[in-house]
């Protein structure tokens, strides 16, 4: 007897708790709709604070980390609603108003997003804090961009025991930014910043992913004047005053590649619904080369194998390149090609952990932490670089395995799906960060598992 997890029985911080057992060999096939972008809504959530009226946002999917904003915007007297229809988020910042450390604190959960209220808080508000920076919940992430862009507006950082404090007694003026690296969420620390600073401001060395285009487009409903030219170069001419916006967010090309890689892993069909070609032109060129199908229609794309899997050398990269959130699922989908596969992980310095957990399943796959010497690279000066070779095919076992972040967490599960056996998945409450409905979906596809912690 299936029992469904549904979303309130998934841990909202992200914390772990849920334990699945799945049991595999069985191809997944039907049909999945995915809504908006998780790394555009929360941005575009935060973007409301800067209206002088209340914003619409439609395509809101019901995960936790939308959830994390919500209530961020909320101790921040931000009044959230629910529309009428389904996914539709009302925000009023009319009675904006500061929140303290604790606060901020007690509602970010693990998430990074309380960075990206500075910009439209020291508008507002003149203040921005950021808390427990010191800890392990930003991880290895740094926020130095972020800063340096800030400081660059005419904001004053300060450091203490309860976190970062930034101010801006002055205002914030345009500026001359550029990033050591196309930053997504500097990019947008940048764009929701310079937007109401006096002047303009140019940025160089911008994140130009449809995310960050999507935001853009945010902005201009909102009044903001932003010019993206040739070569990563973005200007802002700063406006004294922007309104609401009303938007439908952009899909989520993640979600939409986490769904077709479990096609290809399990040798299904997946039809995902809400998934568009243009932005996902990188992510089909090797879906086809690893010896996938794919049939794109009016309100989505249908996903299968074409034949035999092929191996693939790929490296992840900013737009428009192959994103570092694709390669966990596709690795799972690579362990059943014939040969060797080489994944070059540029953007960040440690994610093929989850590699571990595909290994105990009967995987043959091996991480260079310094990359292969000798090897083509197009971002060669990249110190982060780490390198996993796997080779293929292997039949993948069921085992007890742990679910250690968003991505590496979904590619655990395709693998327990694609294994022979049962596997026990436990920390399962993550996913729900950036995966709406995800058990309901997977069972709808004919996934056979149980929910048994
Ligand atoms: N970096 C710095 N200093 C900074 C900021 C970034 O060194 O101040 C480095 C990072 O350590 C990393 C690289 O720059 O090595 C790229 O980080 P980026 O700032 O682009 O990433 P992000 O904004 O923190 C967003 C997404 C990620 C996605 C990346 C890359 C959100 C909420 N997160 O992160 O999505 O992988 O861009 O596209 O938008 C996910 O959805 O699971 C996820 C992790």
């Amino acid at each position: 007897m299936k029992t469904l997890l549904n979303e309130s029985a998934v841990s909202p911080s992200g914390g772990s708790g849920e334990v699945l057992a799945v049991r595999g060999g069985r191809a997944l096939r039907g049909r999945v709709e995915v809504k908006g972008a998780k790394n555009l809504v929360t941005k575009a959530m935060v973007a409301a604070l800067l209206g002088e009226t209340p914003s619409i946002l439609r395509d809101v999917p019901s995960i936790s980390d939308v959830k994390v904003v919500r209530s961020l915007l909320e101790v921040h007297g931000v009044t959230v609603a629910d529309g009428e229809n389904e996914g539709e988020l009302i925000l009023d910042p009319s009675g904006a108003v500061a929140a303290h450390f604790e606060e901020i604190d007690a509602h970010a959960g693990a998430s990074r997003i309380p960075i990206l209220f500075c910009g439209p808080l020291l508008h507002l508000l003149g203040e921005a804090l950021i808390p427990d920076l010191g800890g392990c919940r930003i991880g290895d992430r740094p926020i130095n961009f972020h800063m340096d862009a800030l400081r660059a507006f005419g904001a004053i950082v300060d450091k203490s025991y309860e976190g970062i404090r930034i101010t801006a007694p002055n205002g914030l003026k345009g500026a001359h930014i550029e990033l050591p690296y196309p930053s997504v969420g500097a990019t947008e620390q940048v764009l929701l910043t310079a937007v109401k600073a006096e002047g303009i401001t140019e940025l160089k060395n911008a994140a130009i992913e449809p995310e960050i285009m999507d935001l853009i487009a945010v902005l201009q409903k909102m009044g903001a004047i932003i010019t993206v030219e040739p070569n990563r170069v973005i200007f802002i001419e700063g406006v004294d005053t922007l309104r609401g916006y009303d938007h439908r967010a952009i899909f989520d090309r993640n979600e939409a590649a986490s769904w077709a890689c479990a096609a290809l892993a399990t040798d299904g069909e997946i039809f995902v619904g809400g998934a568009k070609q243009q932005d996902m032109l990188t992510f089909l060129n090797v879906f086809r080369k690893v010896g996938g199908w794919f049939d794109v229609r009016e309100d989505g794309i249908n996903f299968r194998r074409g034949g035999p899997l092929t191996p693939v050398t790929v490296e992840t990269d900013v737009h428009p390149g192959f994103m570092t959130d694709w390669q966990q699922p596709l690795i799972v989908a690579l362990t059943q090609a014939e040969g060797e596969s080489i994944v070059h992980e540029t953007v960040y310095e440690n994610r093929f952990g989850f590699t571990d957990a595909l290994v105990k399943m009967g995987a043959d796959i091996v991480v260079h932490p310094h990359g292969l010497d000798g090897d083509y690279r197009r971002v060669a000066q990249r110190e982060l670089e780490q390198a996993a070779v796997i080779n293929g095919p292997t039949p993948l076992h069921g085992a007890r395995i742990e679910v250690p972040d968003l991505r590496g967490g979904y590619s655990h599960l395709i693998a327990a799906l694609t294994a022979e056996g049962e596997s026990v998945v436990s920390g399962v409450g993550i996913l729900s960060r950036g995966y709406e409905k995800l058990f309901d979906k997977l069972a709808a596809l004919g996934a056979d598992f149980d929910v048994i912690g």
